[in-house]
């Protein structure tokens, strides 16, 4: 069995990751959620598929205790497999779709931010013992995954000058993140890669139709699904030589 987290599987992309991961019968899932009582799609799944294939676990990825707490049951549930295979960070918020930089509330800065750069650090830190459990075993291939946006791409930016402004710091950041840490990760055997869903059908993407329509209407949307089978695929294919690389969900390169 291959292992994998999906870190914010409540809705959206996330959910979409799960699902699909979940029509592999070689895999176990781990999905988490702030609060399973309000994640009625993973709810839905926990009917469907058994324990062996399905584990839930709560998990607020700006809350460092909650964070805390997650690995240590993920390696109490982890507990007869070689670790976890593959850690995807999904989980980020987007609060400020059209606010110009000299109107942004800067409470909710401090907000995007710690979700968005700060807690995927955290995440990826307090369960890095998992990814390293088994590393160098025949087969093995940890990948580190942290779902971001080409909004957090300094070289197209300009593109989207006045589309989520500060969401699109907050990725740049995690792309920083990603490729310094990543890095030493690949010394180690750890493939660390930042992912762009696309433009996907979510909450989040829906919240900017209308700046996308006007801006840049040939840019099509995608489904959670279509979205989610995609990514699955350009993470299968990533290799840890090309480690650390920013890719789109159709496997193409994006500037960092
Ligand atoms: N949709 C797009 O067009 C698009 C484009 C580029 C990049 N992305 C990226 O794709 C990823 C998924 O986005 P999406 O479109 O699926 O967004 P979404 O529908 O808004 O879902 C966001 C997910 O993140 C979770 N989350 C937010 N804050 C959290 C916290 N503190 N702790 C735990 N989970 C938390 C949410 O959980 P709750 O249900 O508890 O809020 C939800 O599961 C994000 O990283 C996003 O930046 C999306």
């Amino acid at each position: 069995m291959r292992t994998y987290l999906v870190v914010g599987a409540s809705r959206g992309i996330g959910l979409a990751l799960v699902q699909e991961l979940l029509e592999d019968p070689t895999t176990h899932v781990l999905a988490t959620a702030r609060s399973l009582s309000r994640s009625p799609g993973l709810q839905a799944l926990t009917s469907s598929y058994p324990p062996a294939r399905l584990s839930i676990l709560e998990l607020d990825v700006a809350d460092p205790a909650s964070v805390e707490r997650g690995a240590a049951n993920a390696a109490t549930l982890l507990s007869e497999y070689e670790g976890l295979d593959c850690l995807i960070h999904n989980a980020a918020v987007l609060l400020q779709e059209f606010t110009p930089f000299e109107q942004v509330d800067i409470a909710s800065l401090h907000q995007e931010l710690y979700t968005n750069t700060v807690a995927p650090l955290h995440v990826a830190r307090s369960f890095l013992p998992l990814l390293r459990r088994g590393l160098g075993a025949p087969a093995s291939e940890k990948k580190l995954v942290f779902v971001s946006s080409n909004l957090g791409s300094l070289e197209i930016a300009p593109t989207f000058a006045g589309l989520c402004e500060t969401y699109s710091v907050t990725k740049a950041g995690l792309g920083m993140i990603a490729r310094k840490w990543g890095a030493t990760l690949k010394d180690e055997g750890i493939c660390t890669m930042i992912l762009h869903p696309g433009y996907v059908g979510t909450d989040m993407g829906n919240s900017i139709n209308s700046w996308v329509s006007e801006h840049l209407p040939a840019v099509q949307k995608i489904s959670p699904a279509d979205s989610a089978a995609q990514c699955l695929q350009v993470i299968k294919d990533a290799r840890l030589e090309e480690a650390v690389a920013f890719y789109a969900y159709d496997g193409s390169r994006i500037p960092w």
